[in-house]
Formats: structure tokens, sequence, C-alpha cells
């Protein structure tokens, strides 16, 4: 006899997780629509909201405000705006299912698609601007953080057919 310590034999559980994901205005443009969600439904995460979205500037700033001492920051504005590609619209999903994250971002590629795998979603359809932009086709939240910020800012609770985050009743008042 003796004792010691011995690892607790349990399973690990499944991690569900949700996160934003975007096709961007280029991939609108290339038509890589079908493309972009046939390459995503490899993972077998469910989609629990979709929409398009007509840009604004304070979406996009509020999106991107992680990013606004970057250089590029206004060209950045104006590529999810659709400025750059004459496409005024974004697809807009909420992808949800175990290990949702990391399995999209693996999909995905790195951010600049020259460095992404060329199997990879931006390996296979970004390209990098004269000006320096990456022109990545989608967006994806990197982190749960960023997933709740994000699904927060571009969807309502009722858009989405799960009950993602805690709600409230709200009483709203209509102006007549
Ligand atoms: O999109 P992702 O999370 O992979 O990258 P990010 O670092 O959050 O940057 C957001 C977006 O800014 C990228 O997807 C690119 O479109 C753009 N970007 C760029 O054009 N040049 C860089 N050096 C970094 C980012
Ligand atoms: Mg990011």
């Amino acid at each position: 006899y003796g004792y010691g310590k011995s690892y607790n034999s349990f399973k690990i559980k499944d991690m569900n997780q949700q996160l934003l994901v975007l096709i961007k205005p280029d991939g609108l443009k290339k038509s890589l629509t079908g493309n972009i969600l046939a390459r995503l439904s490899e993972t077998k995460l469910e989609i629990v909201a979709a929409k398009m979205v007509r840009v604004s500037r304070e979406l996009a700033v509020e999106h991107y405000k992680h990013m606004k001492d970057k250089p590029f920051f206004e060209d950045l504005i104006k590529y999810i705006q659709g400025e750059l590609h004459d496409r005024r619209k974004v697809m807009a999903m909420v992808y949800w299912g175990d290990n949702a994250i990391t399995k999209v971002r693996q999909l995905a590629g790195a951010t600049n698609p020259e460095e992404a795998d060329p199997t990879t979603i931006r390996g296979s359809y970004g390209r990098i601007t004269t000006k320096g932009l990456y022109e990545n086709v989608l967006h994806t939240s990197s982190n749960e953080l960023e997933a709740e910020r994000e699904i927060k800012l571009w969807f309502q609770p009722e858009d989405i057919i799960v009950d993602l985050y805690p709600t409230k009743v709200i009483e709203v008042k209509m102006e007549k």
C-alpha cells in the first residue's frame, strides 16, 4: 500500500461554441458564397443565424474598433462597407457547435492570404491589394469573448434560433 496521485478518468465534454462569420464584399463579388458555405459545411457545425447586411459606417467602426490605430483602418472600413467592390453588403452568419471557433479558423486560414495554406478558404481565394490591404473573403471571430461581442453587435436575440446568451425582456416605446 501507499498512496499517490492518479488521473481522474473522464470524457472531455464537447465544448459548444458560437462565432460570427462574415462573407466580405470581395467574397460576394467573386461569387464565392456557395463555395465558402460548402467549405464551412465540412465542419458539420450548425448555422443558427444568417442575413444579408448593408454595413453602416457605425457598424464597421464598432466591429473593427480594436484596429483603429492601424494605418489601414480607413481602407478596412471602406472594404467591409463594400466601397472597394461596389457590393454594399456582407453575408453575416452565426455558426454553432463543438469547438466551432478552432474548426472555422482552421478552414478559413491565416489572415494574410499569401501566408495562408493554399487549401484554406483565404489561401484559395484571398489576395493582397496593391495598397497592401488583405482582401481575405471572410471574417471569423477569433475567440469566445470576441465572438460574444460580435454576435451581439450584428444580431438581435430573436434573429438567432437558439438561446446563446441570457436575455431580458425590455419595453420599447415607439414614438408616434
Ligand atoms: O480577420 P482576422 O481575425 O484573421 O485578422 P485581424 O488581425 O483581426 O484583422 C482584421 C482584418 O484586417 C483582416 O481580416 C484583414 O482584412 C485586415 N488586415 C489587413 O488588411 N492587414 C493587416 N496587416 C492585418 C489585417
Ligand atoms: Mg480578428
